[in-house]
């Protein structure tokens, strides 16, 4: 039996790419191990977004090169942002690397490997798909009982953030047609998935690809300081109306600039749409979003963020915020923790600011010391820690609608899920995966909340129709 193992080495979009590179596999014969020395095929999915990424490749490669020199036959493959950034250069620096592929060539991993076993040159394939963008559909496997699941909508980025390198790794932005995001989520809600989460780089710019269009047909973008597009908006409701058996709808992650009208209005109207949007911000001082091409300012982005309050009162909002861009100063952090404090965020990823390869920003001097960033970053933290510390403490004695993902993963006798405003609740009893449960909730955790069951609005979803067919 073939054996593959993949390893995934980065952000949501890169283990959102590992399961469609686990799908081609399986539907080729591949089997998975957790073991490197059983495997015939080890695939590493990599991101390039933040940090020394290829370094972190290259040490990584150096721990299976023995695999290769032990047994003849195995095959090593590098998919994802750094193969894509640095293709045939890869082959050059790790001469036992048999098959490099950019994102766009997932679907052809199993004729390369099959080719690298019959013996063929070491091959590299990171030409973007512009002109007939391939996406994807899920193959959810009858073993694992998805109760959450991503659906890409869009793939790339126009935005040319200066820090950002996704633009020159995911290509120009290409857009997934309307019926086929319907179809798949239509299908996997009879599959018993219950929640599905939109995936995209700016996915709130989604268009409907028209025939024969390139990206450059698509309304213009890079002037406007708040877009005017509504077909996003136009997705969600037709995903409302198509799917009704679906109990939650949720994307990531949005640009600011394209939170338009019609995509609050959505939100005031549609019942299955979550009452939390993660919107990163990146700063709140308008002197370094504009260093970071942001395209919006601080007051544009908490007006919209006080649109979208009125529109859904309670809803929440988490954040990306990066400290220590070039030229960061003091005064720069106090109006990045003022922004935290007045958005109100509840969660945030934060980062320290890193140079990444081919971005506009590198041409800027990496000017705050290490020490520094690393001081902001905790004061980001703490801020957000405390405005999320007194908004969970707010939820003590209120009874919540949770949608059960699965077991703890720190107590098995524990359960698992998450509010329509995405707080996090633990509950005690069995087999409750996919289960809509009213919780009143009675204590409150740094990041979590725990409750007890009031009433199962929905029981744990039943196994699904390929699942029995697999069973019998
Ligand atoms: N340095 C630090 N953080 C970065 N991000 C993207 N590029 C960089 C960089 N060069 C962060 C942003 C983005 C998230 C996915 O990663 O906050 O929203
Ligand atoms: Fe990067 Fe900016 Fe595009 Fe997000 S919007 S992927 S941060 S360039």
């Amino acid at each position: 039996m073939k054996r593959y193992l993949v390893q995934t080495m980065g952000c949501q979009m890169n283990v959102h790419d590992s399961r469609r590179i686990e799908e081609v596999l399986a539907a080729d014969g591949w089997r998975p191990t957790d073991e490197p020395a059983l495997a015939d095929l080890v695939v590493f999915n990599t991101c390039s977004v933040r940090e020394k990424a290829e370094h972190k490749l290259m040490s990584a490669l150096g721990t299976v090169r023995g695999l290769k020199e032990a047994r003849r036959g195995v095959v090593i493959a590098v998919a994802g942002c750094v193969a894509q950034q640095e293709g045939e250069r890869l082959l050059q620096k790790a001469r036992f690397v048999d098959v490099v592929i950019g994102p766009d060539h997932v679907a052809e991993l199993p004729a390369l490997v099959a080719r690298a076993r019959g013996g063929a040159a070491p091959v590299a394939r990171t030409v973007f798909d512009v002109h007939a963008p391939a996406f994807l559909d899920a193959t959810p496997s009858p073993e694992r009982l998805e109760v959450s699941a991503f659906v890409t909508v869009m793939k790339g980025c126009d935005e040319r953030c200066t820090y950002c390198v996704v633009p020159y790794t995911r290509g120009p932005e290409r857009y997934r047609p309307a019926d086929a995001i319907v179809g798949e989520i239509r299908a996997m809600v009879e599959g018993g998935v219950r929640e599905v989460t939109l995936l995209g780089q700016t996915v709130n710019s989604w268009i409907e690809p028209r025939p024969g269009a390139t990206p450059a047909d698509a309304p213009p973008r890079w002037s406007a300081r708040l877009a005017r597009t509504s077909e996003f908006a136009a997705l969600l409701r037709r995903v409302a109306r198509e799917v009704p058996d679906l109990a939650r709808l949720r994307y990531t992650s949005p640009h600011p600039r394209h939170l338009t009208d019609a995509l609050i209005e959505a939100h005031a109207e549609l019942d299955v749409l979550a009452r939390h949007v993660h919107l990163p911000v990146q700063s709140g001082s308008n002197r370094v979003l504009r260093r970071m091409l942001r395209r919006y300012t601080r007051e544009l982005y908490l007006e919209r963020v006080a649109r979208l309050r009125e529109a859904v009162p309670g809803l929440t909002l988490s954040t990306d915020i990066i400290v220590g861009f070039p030229g960061e100063t003091d005064a720069d952090l106090d109006e990045t923790l003022s922004l935290v404090r007045e958005a109100g965020f509840v969660a945030a990823f934060a980062f320290k600011y890193s140079p990444r390869p081919n971005t506009p920003s590198r041409a800027l001097a990496d000017d705050v010391p290490e020490d520094v960033k690393s001081a902001r970053l905790d004061a980001v933290f703490d801020a957000v820690g405390a405005t999320q510390r007194a908004h969970l403490a707010s939820l003590v004695g209120t009874t919540q609608e949770v949608l059960v993902e699965g077991p703890s993963r720190t107590d098995p006798s524990r359960w698992t899920g998450r509010t329509r405003r995405n707080e996090i609740v633990h509950v005690e009893g069995a087999d409750l995966a996919g289960a809509i449960l009213d919780v009143v909730i009675e204590r409150a955790n740094d990041h979590s909340l725990m409750g007890r069951i009031a009433r199962t609005a929905r029981p744990a979803a039943p196994p699904a129709p390929h699942r029995l067919r697999v069973l019998a």
